[in-house]
């Protein structure tokens, strides 16, 4: 492309652009070898048995040494790893290890790689939607994004949810100690609902989603955890699952990718005991775009372009809320619903938890 000459050009600015897309475009290139060190076990064992060279990497990991030695170029470079040039060999720092390593860390980032790759390889249906203006519903992605979210939000759940959000709710824990039953809609693989069935043993817990694949997966983890009983999942969408009288009802990052939330919303206040409680767990944002142009908004406004505004847009009304909908916007939502009492109970850096009431 020629260069218009009469258009000043700041030589400055122009280089500072191009550092950050020289950045950016490794970011995007290395996710995919994060997805590769994520799921063969990689940076596990480098964490564990580390400093060590690629020989003994791919000694240990059961994999072809000349992919693994530019596996650990890639990750040098990117700073995920360090190299230590006299002895040839690499490790993984502390806080390192805490992001790609340790799945059980509140700060693992790994399982982005999933999301990341569900994202290109979906972006085909989606480019077909930007032009048509139909939705991707949630039953048309790739496998790899119902993973990739479990996993992802799985740490949030883990650290967050029953020591922080659910005391922040007004009367909740008391009531989930003495035994409650508890709605978690939009459940996908279940995730939210097993910590939550875990902590309160008393307490009685439905999963309902309307992508059969994610009760599926959902159904066979709680098995495998052999909470009994006292947790079913359900094949139903937001706004006709069964049942009544209940005292907590949960949304864990679902209520935008819905396409009616003041329906879903509505459904609840029937569900709903009178003093019950509507918890939403929503990705954190300001109410203003210019105050969502930060790291973590571009991460959210990215995840809702590829994910959640089509997800929302396949389903009646397609209301497309977004990811970065806002405490104001949803406190609207909540009162066109007819939940009126409404407050921001908690957030972290990622998360808005709001408590919605009759
Ligand atoms: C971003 S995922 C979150 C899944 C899960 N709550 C979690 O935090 O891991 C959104 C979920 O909402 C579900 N969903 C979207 N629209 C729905 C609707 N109208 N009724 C029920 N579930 C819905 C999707 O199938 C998907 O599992």
């Amino acid at each position: 492309m020629a260069i218009d000459t009469d258009t000043a050009i700041d030589t400055d600015k122009l280089n500072a652009f191009m550092g950050k897309m020289v950045g950016d475009f490794g970011a995007a290139m290395s996710a995919s070898s994060m997805l590769v060190g994520d799921k063969l076990g990689l940076y596990k064992v480098l964490a564990e048995k580390g400093p060590m060279n690629s020989t003994a990497l791919a000694e240990a990991t059961g994999t072809a040494e000349r992919y693994i030695r530019e596996w650990l170029a890639t990750q040098a470079a990117s700073g995920y790893v360090d190299y230590d040039p006299d002895r040839k060999t690499f490790s993984m720092q502390p806080e390192q290890a805490l992001a790609l390593a340790n799945e059980e860390s509140p700060f693992f980032m790994a399982a982005i790689g999933n999301l990341v790759a569900a994202a290109f390889l979906d972006e085909p249906k989606i480019s077909d939607a930007f032009k048509s203006g139909k939705g991707v519903g949630w039953n048309r992605r790739s496998e790899c994004l119902f993973c990739g979210t479990a996993r992802f939000f799985r740490t949030s759940y883990k650290h967050h949810l029953v020591q922080e959000w659910l005391p922040a709710l007004d009367g909740v824990v008391e009531k989930l100690q003495r035994g409650a039953s508890v709605v978690d809609i939009g459940c996908g693989h279940g995730v939210s609902t097993r910590f939550l069935a875990e902590a309160f043993p008393k307490s009685r817990f439905f999963g309902f989603d309307y992508h059969e694949g994610s009760i599926d997966a959902a159904r066979l983890a709680a098995r495998e955890a052999a909470l009994g009983d006292r947790v079913t999942f359900d094949v139903h969408s937001a706004k006709t699952y069964p049942g009544s009288g209940y005292d907590l009802v949960c949304f864990f990052d679902c209520l935008h990718d819905m396409g009616d939330p003041v329906g879903a919303l509505k459904h609840v206040r029937e569900t709903l005991a009178s003093d019950g409680t509507c918890m939403l767990v929503e990705p954190f944002a300001n109410d203003r775009l210019e105050d969502n142009l930060n790291p973590v908004g571009r991460v959210f406004y990215a995840s809702s372009t590829m994910i959640c505004t089509p997800a929302s847009l396949d389903q009646e009304v397609g209301l497309a809320l977004g990811a970065q909908a806002g405490e104001a916007r949803l406190r609207e939502v909540a009162r066109q619903a007819g939940l009126s009492r409404f407050r921001r109970a908690a957030d972290t850096p990622f998360n808005l938890i709001l408590e919605a009431r009759i």
